[in-house]
């Protein structure tokens, strides 16, 4: 088989049988079709689409890559994507509090790329926690504690870690084929048989409108159907962040807080939703997680999940050796607060980082002491800046211009669904 003519197909607006999809999967892990050559069939892609039956293929080829796991757990098993957003910790709390109501949750994480947080980013800021388990390790903490964070094995879906860092550098990330099909290749690997997908929209999203996230949403829970995989998908609001903190360490003292039954409402109403449609899916119908939550059980599961992978739960969290605060300019109402223009200072600050092998500032981040719809007076604190680094404070700050507006009224704002798939 030839690329070129794989390339060419494509480029003229061809479907790609199975056999063309099959063999360049293949060809492209094993290093025969060169990156220039996928990257021209990725924007070929990403231009001319491709359909349900070509997604579902290209899936299960990225799937062939490697290996699958086969997950062995006496307790049903289901897990949870969010396909990221500014300030979205929400697998912190969700997952102990899931198998703290009888499921078993694997959760193979990412890291942060760009303006939007990585779950394993968060975690690693708890001094001595490890990301990376062994299959073994996996299972025999699933079986235990009933839920595990942790990076995803090596064997899994090579194809897709080698395509996803091609993408990220040739312009071929926004294709919602190739989206779809590289975060469903992860988890048909990973073997859950439910899963819940919660597809952010608004400017701290991929995507930024809510008629791009419902074909996301669409996609998502076609492939997992063709697959055998159990799925539903909520398309959520992320026009403003998630909570109060955006960053790593931030992020857990916030986690911990709705763990202990404290945290912001919009963190504690979307973790219970989600924990709902996790149990539905996985067959549990006895349990009310916002009585579990509340009961502090998913702590005790947390500081097991926390503990098991070599982490000190009650110890402390690193703190910034730069804390700047940044005060309304009048007397008002928060109007906007954007995820977008906060999730880029956040990064500016040394949240997240700009290339894969960055190592990222665990303190850095933002909290944000005013919400929308919240009175201000002139002077009063809205955000701190958090860094070790004080020269990151001057573009952070330049990245929040225009993010950021207080007016005479304005309306508060409140977690949203904006629809169910
Ligand atoms: N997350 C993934 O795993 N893959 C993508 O392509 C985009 C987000």
């Amino acid at each position: 088989m030839s690329v070129v003519d794989v390339i060419r197909a494509k480029r003229d607006g061809h479907r790609l049988n199975e056999e063309q999809i099959d063999w360049v999967i293949d060809a492209y892990t094993r290093g025969v079709v060169a990156d220039e050559q996928m990257s021209a069939l990725a924007m070929a892609v990403l231009l001319r689409g491709m359909d349900a039956a070509e997604i579902a293929r290209w899936t299960s080829a990225m799937v062939a890559s490697g290996q699958r796991l086969e997950l062995k757990v006496d307790r049903p098993i289901v897990d949870k994507h969010s396909t990221g957003g500014v300030g979205d910790k929400i697998t912190l709390p969700l997952a102990p509090l899931v198998a703290s109501c009888g499921a078993a949750v694997p959760q193979l994480s990412g890291r942060g790329l760009g303006h939007t947080g990585g779950t394993l980013d968060k975690l690693e800021s708890i001094p001595g926690w490890r990301a990376q388990l062994s299959v073994d390790e996996i299972m025999r903490q699933l079986n235990t504690v009933g839920a595990v964070v942790c990076a995803p094995t090596e064997g899994l879906a090579p194809a897709d870690r080698k395509l996803y860092a091609l993408r990220d550098v040739t312009g071929t990330v926004e294709s919602i084929p190739l989206i779809a099909s590289s975060i469903m290749s992860k988890k048909i690997a990973e073997g859950t048989p439910a899963m819940v997908f919660d597809v952010k929209v608004g400017s701290g999203a991929f995507m930024k409108s809510q008629q791009h996230a419902r074909a996301l949403a669409n996609s998502l829970v076609e492939i997992g159907g063709a697959h055998g995989m159990h799925t539903t998908a909520l398309l959520t609001d992320m026009s403003v962040p998630l909570g109060r903190t955006i960053g790593n360490a931030l992020e857990v003292v916030e986690a911990i807080e709705v763990l202990r039954g404290g945290g912001p409402r919009d963190v504690v109403e979307l973790t219970v939703l989600l924990a709902r449609e996790m149990l539905a899916l996985a067959g549990i119908s006895d349990v009310d997680p916002g009585e579990v939550l509340a009961s502090g059980r998913a702590y005790e599961t947390w500081c097991q999940m926390i503990s098991a992978q070599g982490g000190n739960p009650e110890g402390g969290l690193p703190a910034a050796k730069h804390v700047h605060v940044v005060n309304a300019n009048r007397d008002g109402v928060v109007a906007t607060l954007d995820a977008y223009a906060v999730g880029q200072a956040a990064w500016r600050l040394g949240a997240g980082r700009s290339r894969k092998d960055d190592a990222v500032q665990h303190a850095a981040g933002i909290r944000c002491l005013a919400k929308p719809g919240e009175r201000v007076a002139a002077g009063q604190p809205l955000l701190e800046l958090h860094t070790d680094s004080k020269d990151t404070i001057k573009p952070a700050i330049a990245a929040l211009n225009g993010g950021l507006e207080i007016r005479d009224t304005a309306a508060a704002h409140t977690m949203t669904v904006l629809e169910a798939v």
